[in-house]
């Protein structure tokens, strides 16, 4: 996969795996991987599907809706990736916390769905429920970290607490942060995000 790789300055701290939003690329979340943690190296990826010109991590029918065989695959690929990417640049694939946006938290939030080692921990700002009717892997002790809009266009409040409450069955420990806002992911957000990022990890 297309993807960027920095190396940080303090070997224990997680490999952040940043994940953009449709029609952006592996360098949109740098800034924000820097303001969670800048000691972390930085793994991001460009989504490998082209929607009229605009990448993306997997095929959609429809606004908000998935293409999920496509969906599964993707979410294969990526896994797939990470493990050989940890051989590459010698990152420990057991310390990786994702984030992600949009797409990417759709992404993102579809490896925790499916893989109960894909991640240490997940940032997602504005996510919406992966697949539904699906068994989601143990993932005790797994912190989430959630960033919503209460207008969110693309994902509704009914949504964001849908996916909360998938995650904390499973057994991960969600913390869902409100704003007053829509789809966008707002420097309140974000520094939100690195509050919640500070003190876990
Ligand atoms: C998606 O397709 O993943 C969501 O609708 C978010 C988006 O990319 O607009």
């Amino acid at each position: 996969m297309k993807h960027l790789f920095e190396q940080g300055t303090r070997q224990e701290a997680p490999t952040l795996v940043l994940f953009h939003g449709t029609g952006g690329t592996e360098r949109d979340l740098l800034p924000l991987a820097r303001l969670i943690s800048p000691e972390s190296s930085v793994l991001s990826l460009r989504g490998s599907v082209l929607e009229n010109g605009m990448p993306r991590f997997f095929r959609r029918l429809a606004e908000g809706v998935f293409d999920e065989e496509d969906l599964v695959i993707r979410t294969k690929e990526v896994y797939d990736f990470l493990n050989d990417a940890a051989g590459q640049y010698g990152f420990d694939r057991g310390n990786l916390v994702a984030v992600g946006y949009s797409n990417g938290a759709n992404i993102a939030g579809s490896l925790l769905f499916h893989y109960g080692q894909a991640f240490k921990g997940a940032v997602l700002h504005h996510p919406m429920v992966p697949r539904r009717g699906v068994t989601i892997p143990d993932l005790a002790g797994t912190p989430v970290f959630i960033g919503a809009g209460t207008n969110d266009p693309i994902c509704s409040p009914q949504e964001t607490e849908e996916l909360q409450q998938l995650l904390g069955r499973a057994g991960a420990s969600v913390s869902v942060h409100w704003e007053p806002y829509g789809h966008q992911l707002t420097s309140s957000e974000a520094s939100a995000a690195a509050e919640w990022f500070r003190n876990r990890f």
